[in-house]
């Protein structure tokens, strides 16, 4: 069994953190996302992992390297262009053989267990198996109407009046028979060779296509809201440990990760929150689902309920910040300079929210 990650695509829902850094690489709970698709492919026992990359290939690449470190071996297959979940499988034909894989989105993120459904997979005599959930509006994704007896009648890709509430999560497991399927079927109506049309051509075909409902939660992490929903789930799973300090005038309760070399002085943690490796909070207070990455000050503010990313510095604000999502080497502090005003150097799409 392999593994196929999609980790194209710009992000541009994300703008503006997806401007310099590829989305997939946006830490939820302080790991890439694609970090954590990898680790949930592994864990399953598959070790041979390809990814598909577009214009952020080179960062991911870099970030990723060969996957020695997650104990897997990486093989890289740059797409030219998004032309579709199903192109992607076609370009990714020599790596495959023929062999049965899972693919996974690379900005999913899905509740833990997944890696037993692949196993499953890999032992069994399906052709494929697809991952279905309820969803509150069905029309953005790929929706599957069941027959009475659990088998799929119908696969259709964003249905103007969807027949049930049951989308496709970014998760599917293939045999071959899915390369017939993706050479047989043409683009739609947004130019994509889309993998619900090579799906619903293995079920016409009398292949056997398993449905498997997960009741857990998952995030297809397009706009920062998703970002902010998903870090609060992962926190939440998370078995945390403080590996870094915290002084005796601070208090951090049993929900919060400190990692290696960060500090907590004269503070409040409230958890589920992690502390990055080597960041500073200094007398400041950060609230439940939070996370903050690696190398940042915090000091004299408040903060909760937000991503901050690596190298930022937060210093003296009035107010407490909630709901945010803070980029790399951002600088949020109190101006001492005349005129007293607000004073920003904003990325462009930026999305400022004042008290
Ligand atoms: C893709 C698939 C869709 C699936 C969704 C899950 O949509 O085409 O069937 O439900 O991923 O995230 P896209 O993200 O390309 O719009």
């Amino acid at each position: 069994m392999k593994g196929l990650i999609l980790s194209g695509g710009k992000g541009t829902r994300l703008y503006p953190l997806t401007y310099t850094r590829a989305k997939q690489l946006i830490p939820v709970a302080n790991k890439p996302v694609l970090f954590r698709v990898i680790e949930a492919i592994r864990d399953a026992g598959v070790t041979e992992i390809g990814i598909v990359i577009g214009d952020t290939g080179p960062e991911i690449r870099e970030a990723v390297g060969d996957g020695s470190r997650f104990g897997v071996a990486v093989t890289f297959i740059p797409q030219d262009e998004p032309l579709g979940l199903a192109h992607a499988v076609k370009i990714s034909r020599d790596f495959l053989g023929d062999d049965r894989f899972v693919m996974f989105l690379g900005d999913n993120v899905i509740q833990g267990g997944v890696s037993r459904l692949i196993e499953q997979f890999a032992d069994s005599s399906w052709n494929a198996q697809v991952v279905l959930t309820a969803v509150a509006e069905p029309q953005h994704y790929g929706v599957a109407e069941l027959e009475a007896d659990g088998r799929i009648r119908r696969l259709v890709e964003k249905p103007r009046e969807p027949k049930s509430n049951l989308a496709l999560v970014g998760i599917y497991m293939f045999d071959a028979h899915v390369h017939e399927a993706c050479d047989a079927i043409a683009p739609s109506w947004r130019g994509e060779l889309e993998i619900t049309d090579a799906i619903q051509w293995l079920v016409d075909h009398h292949l056997a296509v398993h449905p498997y409902v997960h009741t857990g939660w998952w995030i297809d992490t397009g706009k920062p809201i998703d970002m902010l929903d998903a870090n609060d789930h992962v926190l939440e799973e998370l078995a945390h440990v403080i590996e870094g300090t915290v002084d005796g005038d601070s208090r951090v309760d049993g929900r919060v990760t400190v990692e290696a070399g960060a500090q907590i002085v004269n503070s409040v943690v409230r958890g589920p929150a992690i502390i990055g490796r080597n960041s500073r909070i200094v007398d400041s207070y950060i609230g439940p689902f939070t996370s903050i990455y690696h190398d940042v000050v915090v000091e004299r503010a408040e903060i909760e309920h937000s991503i901050v990313l690596e190298h930022s510095e937060i210093r003296g604000i009035p107010g407490r910040i909630a709901d945010s999502l803070i980029g790399r080497n951002a600088r949020l502090a109190r101006s001492s300079v005349k005129p007293v005003a607000h004073k920003m150097t904003l990325g462009d799409h930026s999305d400022i929210g004042l008290l």
